[in-house]
């Protein structure tokens, strides 16, 4: 079961320069011990329509898991582990070799060999072991598992609390850029779940701090057809996700089968009236380049995967005209090229 971060909330305002470190009152490490290189507080962008894009390409390395990784490496390291290992699609190795390399944590990843060679030089650039492994992320974390280094602290999401907690950065931003509201629907590419769960965990702990109410941004989870075992409970109002067998797509960090999380994953979808879609492969490059020509944006497959479900659920009435929505870009698309 994962663990989950619980705080003693007191009214605070955010402050301090544009990273996620201006929300330090509700993480569980003060700035000054931190492991950072100025992650967070990444742009909103408008593509017109209400629709607005979570630009996350601009974070250090290139995604939104430098947010996770700052957090998870900060607290590796004031909790005294001497190295650090994760399984990855390829966005979290590049922020664990990143924020390792920041932090002097020697860092060992294994991937799937068939990830993009720019992540795997990405690793090495920053001085980790890399591993490349046949078969999805799930197969490289039974490969460290049996082969990685004894003395390592597991970083994988969700097999420690604070890669969250760095993730849930995202939904404080939004009520800070949107003058303390939220938006009315959250489009999200879903592999591992931990963004989706971390920005639930905060709509909970802002109402808790009396910044909203009871009423939350209907949450889209965004899945490719070729994995998706999210959608899939959804769809079968299952209580959590089964295995998906072999599961494929180019959207490298969707290609995960068994989400420790997912079981999390539906319970916010639910609770928030969300929804959970899957998008065929073909339309996932093709929505990439259509939102990066529309916006100037950098658009990752995931990110395309978003758009293409953004566009779905505008034509069949889903979203609603004038609703406010927000689609999260959770990488670079260069790395994939
Ligand atoms: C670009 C990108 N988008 C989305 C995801 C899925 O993220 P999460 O594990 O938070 O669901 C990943 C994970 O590897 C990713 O690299």
């Amino acid at each position: 079961m994962p663990l989950r971060v619980e705080y003693d909330l007191r009214p605070f305002r955010p402050s301090g320069p544009p990273t996620l470190w201006r929300y330090a009152a509700v993480l569980p490490i003060e700035p000054r011990h931190a492991v950072s290189l100025a992650e967070g507080f990444t742009p909103l962008l408008p593509a017109g329509d209400g629709i607005l894009i979570k630009d996350e390409a601009r974070n250090p390395t290139g995604s939104f898991k430098a947010r996770g990784m700052s957090l998870a490496v900060s607290m590796a390291r004031a909790l005294g582990a001497k190295a650090l290992l994760a399984p990855s699609a390829g966005n979290a190795a590049g922020a664990l070799a990143a924020y390792g390399a920041a932090a002097a944590l020697p860092v060992t990843v294994a991937m799937p060999e068939d990830t993009p060679r720019a992540f795997v030089e990405e690793c090495r650039q920053y001085g980790a072991q890399v591993h490349l492994v046949p078969g999805s992320i799930a197969d490289a974390g039974k490969w460290l598992k049996a082969n990685g280094p004894r003395d390592a602290f597991d970083v994988s999401t969700l097999k420690e609390p604070y890669r969250v907690e760095g993730k849930k950065t995202m939904a404080y931003e939004l009520h800070e850029q949107l003058d303390g509201k939220l938006p009315d629907v959250i489009v999200y590419p879903t592999g591992g779940g931990t963004g989706l769960v971390g920005m639930w965990k905060a709509f909970d702990e802002m109402e808790r701090l009396g910044w909203i109410g009871k009423q939350r941004p209907r949450l889209v989870s965004v899945q490719a057809e070729g994995c998706a075992p999210v959608v899939k409970g959804f769809e079968e109002n299952a209580a959590k996700t089964e295995p998906w067998p072999a599961p494929a797509t180019e959207a490298y960090g969707l290609r995960v089968p068994s989400p420790i999380g997912g079981f999390i994953c539906l319970t916010a979808l639910r609770e928030t009236h969300g929804t959970a879609i899957a998008v065929a492969e073909r339309e996932i490059v093709p929505a990439a380049q259509e939102l990066s020509r529309k916006t100037g944006v950098d658009v990752c497959p995931e990110g395309g995967a978003a758009w293409a479900a953004t566009c779905r659920l505008r034509a069949n009435g889903w979203i609603r005209s004038g609703e406010t929505v927000v689609v999260f870009n959770t990488g670079t698309g260069l790395k994939y090229r």
